[in-house]
């Protein structure tokens, strides 16, 4: 059943520089995608890789002293060492530079040829190596060093004039319109939409597609004077995948992508180009694009002059992978600019993650190991807080699919950090250590609606925090069996044994803060 697949990609990295958090945080974005979509009993093909041609990666080689290959083949691999490290769970690793990709550009170009939507001509006008984009001049202005930028980026420009093929970008808008129209999910958050239908209103014009004075790219089909302008190359990886042009291939059905997830940078690329190219060849555009916005470090643009990229790793060696994770989908609105503050970083790991998740853990599970001779205890007859928990802890399942739907993840976790908000204040209240004393019988029933909640709870925070939640979910002797969103219904079984309970998240004592001063107790009147 076609409804039940789900074709999430990240953009192909450019191996001219290794990875900073910026790169890492769009591939986070989608493993949690995936791994929610793969835990809710979807078929999940979930691809990344690297765009290894053009211009910027040439010179990056040269300035290596390598040859294109030699350096590709170098710097893919340190995108590839982020996998496990950062926790990612793709399907596929594409490298631009396969085969089986040149394959499936040539194809596709032929296609659009024969539509009659490509032709020879000459190009003349701006171009960034940077941004590998060609810019009308009403979108660069002059600095005051006199050189010359695109507005929208901020990188240089560089007149070129070459003979070049066109892509008739200009005959499609009125179909871009109404694709956007009918389909008013394809591109988000709404704010780019806007963008994207205002730009295309303004009318298109045909895109060169060809470059001739440079070699590292896929040739031209009949013509190999021309290589493909990279970004015809690049988005293309995202049907290769799938088998282009072989629409028998085993992963054909895979498309039309549901999701292609994108920095707002290269939006236009995907929300114009991309459908136009495929619906000129006869192939579906995708289902969505969302673009998120920018990481800042500290009020400051991550910038190689600044040397203040973080490297994805650094962060996880110092506060913990899941720690990391957590908070670049919590500190910030998906879909929004954010600032990386190391302080918000400790600040979100000390309240949310040890105090309020893990320590409701701890404190319900210790509990239960020194009173409930380390096993799951009885449920009794439920009464009306307990009720509201168990139906809060319920219902989360269905507000967390819809916010991950639209990818709003700031949103999915704060509706499960409800419940835990809630499962705290109901220890508080029912204050199981005094039940201890006066109840017993209540006190094992109340822990029964606790686990019952952690359980729920970390199913949902699974895709989130991969292996802190495994861990969380061993100590409830959950079976491996047990933790996809089917069986989110179950229940605790009473008697089951339970291991020793052990703290998942620790408080983080920050070495680089300034010593505490003792905080003033204000006596009260
Ligand atoms: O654009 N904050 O690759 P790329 C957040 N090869 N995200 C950031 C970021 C930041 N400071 N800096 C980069 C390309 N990104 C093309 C894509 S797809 C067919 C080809 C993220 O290596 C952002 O998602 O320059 C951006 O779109 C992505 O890194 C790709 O960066
Ligand atoms: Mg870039």
């Amino acid at each position: 059943m076609s409804d039940n697949r789900f074709y999430i990609t990240t953009p192909i990295y450019y191996v001219n520089d290794v990875p900073h958090i910026g790169h890492a945080y769009t591939t986070l974005a989608c493993d949690v995608m995936a791994r929610f979509m793969r835990l809710d009993g979807k078929d999940v093909r979930f691809l990344t890789g690297t765009d290894e041609h053009g211009q910027k990666v040439e010179q990056a080689a040269a300035a290596a002293g390598m040859e294109p290959r030699a350096f590709t083949d170098k710097v893919s691999q340190v995108f590839r060492d982020l996998i496990p490290a950062m926790g990612y769970s793709p399907d596929n690793f594409i490298r631009t530079t396969e085969p089986r990709h040149y394959a499936s550009c040539q194809a596709l170009w032929n296609k659009v040829l024969a539509a009659g939507d490509i032709y020879l001509g000459k190009y003349a006008g701006w171009y960034s190596v940077r941004d590998e984009a060609f810019y009308a001049e009403s979108e660069t202005e002059v600095g005051p060093d006199n050189k010359r930028r695109a507005t929208a980026s901020g990188a240089e420009v560089a007149w070129v004039e070459e003979p070049s093929y066109f892509f008739r970008l200009s005959a499609w808008q009125d179909r871009l319109l109404k694709f956007y129209e009918d389909n008013p999910r394809f591109i988000a958050p709404q704010s780019r939409r806007n963008e994207v239908i205002s730009f295309v209103k303004g009318g298109l014009q045909d895109l060169s597609v060809s470059r001739t004075t440079f070699k590292w790219g896929v040739p031209v089909p009949n013509d190999p004077q021309h290589i493909m302008y990279v970004w015809f190359d690049a988005l293309t990886n995202y049907i290769t995948e799938c088998g282009y042009p072989d629409t028998s291939a085993p992963n054909w059905k895979y498309w039309p992508a549901d999701l292609h997830m994108v920095g707002k940078d290269i939006v236009r690329f995907h929300t114009v180009y991309w459908p136009a190219f495929l619906m000129s060849a006869g192939v579906a555009p995708p289902k969505r694009v969302f673009a998120h916005g920018w990481w800042t470090i500290e009020g400051q643009k991550m910038s190689k002059s600044l040397n203040n990229a973080i490297a994805p790793l650094a962060l996880v060696k110092e506060f913990g992978l899941d720690q990391t994770r957590y908070f670049l989908l919590r500190e910030v609105p998906f879909g929004n600019d954010g600032d990386f503050r190391r302080a918000s970083m400790v600040q979100r790991m000390n309240a949310d993650l040890a105090n309020d998740y893990g320590n409701l853990c701890q404190r319900v599970l210790s509990i239960i190991a020194k009173n409930c001779a380390g096993s799951v205890p009885a449920k009794g007859p439920l009464t009306d807080a307990d009720r509201a928990l168990l139906d809060k802890a319920g219902g989360a399942l269905a507000a967390v699919r819809d916010r991950v739907n639209d990818q709003a993840f700031h949103e999915a976790l704060a509706a499960i950090w409800e419940v835990i908000g809630d499962a705290n204040r109901y220890v508080d209240t029912q204050a199981p250590w005094t039940l201890a004393k006066t109840d017993p019988v209540r006190r094992d029933h109340v822990l029964w609606v606790l686990v019952e909640a952690i359980r729920r709870v970390t199913l949902l925070t699974q895709p989130f925090m991969p292996g802190s939640t495994a861990r969380i979910l061993d100590q409830l002797a959950v079976p491996a069996d047990g933790r996809d969103f089917a069986a989110f219904d179950r229940e605790m079984m009473s008697g089951t044994a339970l291991p020793a309970p052990q703290g998942v998240f620790p408080r983080f004592v920050d070495p680089a803060a300034p010593a505490q001063t003792p905080r003033q107790v204000r006596k009260k009147a």
